[in-house]
């Protein structure tokens, strides 16, 4: 289906705000977003308009019951100047799966890959091309019914912001494996990027950080024993030369990034296990001198060197960052393909493109 995007333009950009030396993560908003609602059991009014605040009613019911789902992107410019979008096919796929999840509706992927193309297209300049930096993308959905009690909604909204963001780490990690908190169970939603899921590890995050760690690494909820992710990352270890992953068991996020480094990874002629990753048999690989690298993978986060890890009262120190050579050559690999300093054998990044837009 061809979906056709009504554009209404800024009269003034705020791009002359923006300290682009300087950028932090999440705290500028480009001059324009994204919008759709769902009523009537079809996406409609598919619009890109002026950011600016939305007006809800306060029975809206996402605001009530927390059904609301979302997603994070990044694009970034080559040299030549074009816009560059990695793997949203992906991040696409895994936005129906949370919908289903949560009881929502999908989203064509025509609708989701217009809506990215014309909305990078038209706040291109917004793209930062200072090192480590990029255009992050948040298509995000809610529930919509105005009404106070608990049934299946039919009414949402599909909102897409975009902020120009720098690393959302500025140094190694420091986790906290969880002993008290569950983030999932099975046949709960930490498949799902379900808004829920992150409000829920506020409180543990914010204990995490006054003992102070800067995250959360999840456990299972049954005897706290085996590694999950963390907040906002998938989690790596790799004993003895060998990477392992935790397993997609259901409760942990299917992370782009996660399956990006397991090809890069595999590429290398490395073996990449994914498995359950038993805390209590790291802990014997760390004493033994066998733990030799630990870090996370996000869209966010890229890849990000874990230099603590707190476990039961112990805490493993991991080897300096300039002598993990894997995960080095993975970040280099993996930022290089996204802002095409690197060739991409893989066919993950796309040019934007603006092909159907009306303009208003
Ligand atoms: C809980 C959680 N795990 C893992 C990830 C990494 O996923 P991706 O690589 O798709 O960004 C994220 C970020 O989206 C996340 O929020």
């Amino acid at each position: 289906m061809d979906y056709t995007i009504e554009i209404t333009r800024a009269k003034n950009s705020r791009i002359g705000e923006v300290d682009f030396d300087n950028l932090q993560f999440g705290k500028f908003y480009s001059d324009h977003m994204f919008l759709a609602e769902y009523a009537n059991g079809q996406w409609q009014n598919a619009r890109i308009i002026p950011f600016g605040d939305l007006q809800l009613s306060p029975a809206s019911s996402f605001m009530h019951y927390g059904q609301a789902i979302f997603e994070g992107m990044k694009a970034f410019k080559d040299e030549n100047g074009n816009a560059l979008l990695f793997r949203t096919d992906q991040n696409h796929k895994r936005w129906n799966i949370s919908a289903k999840r949560m009881g929502m509706p999908e989203i064509p992927f025509d609708l989701f890959n217009a809506a990215l193309n014309e909305l990078v297209s038209l706040d291109k300049n917004w793209i930062p091309t200072q090192d480590g930096c990029s255009l992050y993308l948040r298509p995000f959905m809610f529930a919509t019914d105005v009404h106070v009690g608990i049934r299946p909604t039919e009414n949402f909204t599909f909102c897409i912001i975009t902020s120009p963001a720098g690393r959302y780490y500025s140094k190694p990690v420091r986790v906290l494996a969880a002993d008290k908190y569950v983030r999932a169970f099975p046949g709960g939603t930490g498949y799902a990027k379900a808004s829920g899921n992150y409000g829920a590890s506020m409180l543990p995050l914010k204990e995490a950080i006054e003992k102070g760690y800067d995250q959360v690494l999840w456990m299972d909820g049954f005897e706290f024993r085996y590694a999950e992710e963390i907040g906002s990352m998938n989690v790596f270890f790799i004993v003895d030369g060998v990477v392992k992953t935790p397993a997609l068991v259901g409760t942990i996020l299917d992370g782009v990034t996660r399956d990006s480094c397991i090809q890069l990874l595999r590429s290398y002629g490395l073996t990449v296990e994914e498995t359950r990753v038993d805390l209590n048999e790291l802990l014997k690989a760390y004493r033994e001198g066998k733990l030799q690298d630990a870090f996370g993978t996000g869209t966010a986060a890229s890849v990000a060197p874990i230099s603590h890890i707190g476990y039961k009262g112990t805490v493993m120190e991991l080897p300096a960052v300039e002598s993990r050579e894997i995960s080095i050559r993975l970040k280099k690999d993996l930022e290089g393909i996204k802002t095409g300093n690197v060739v991409d054998k893989f066919n993950w990044v796309t040019k934007v493109q603006s092909p159907l837009s009306a303009l208003v």
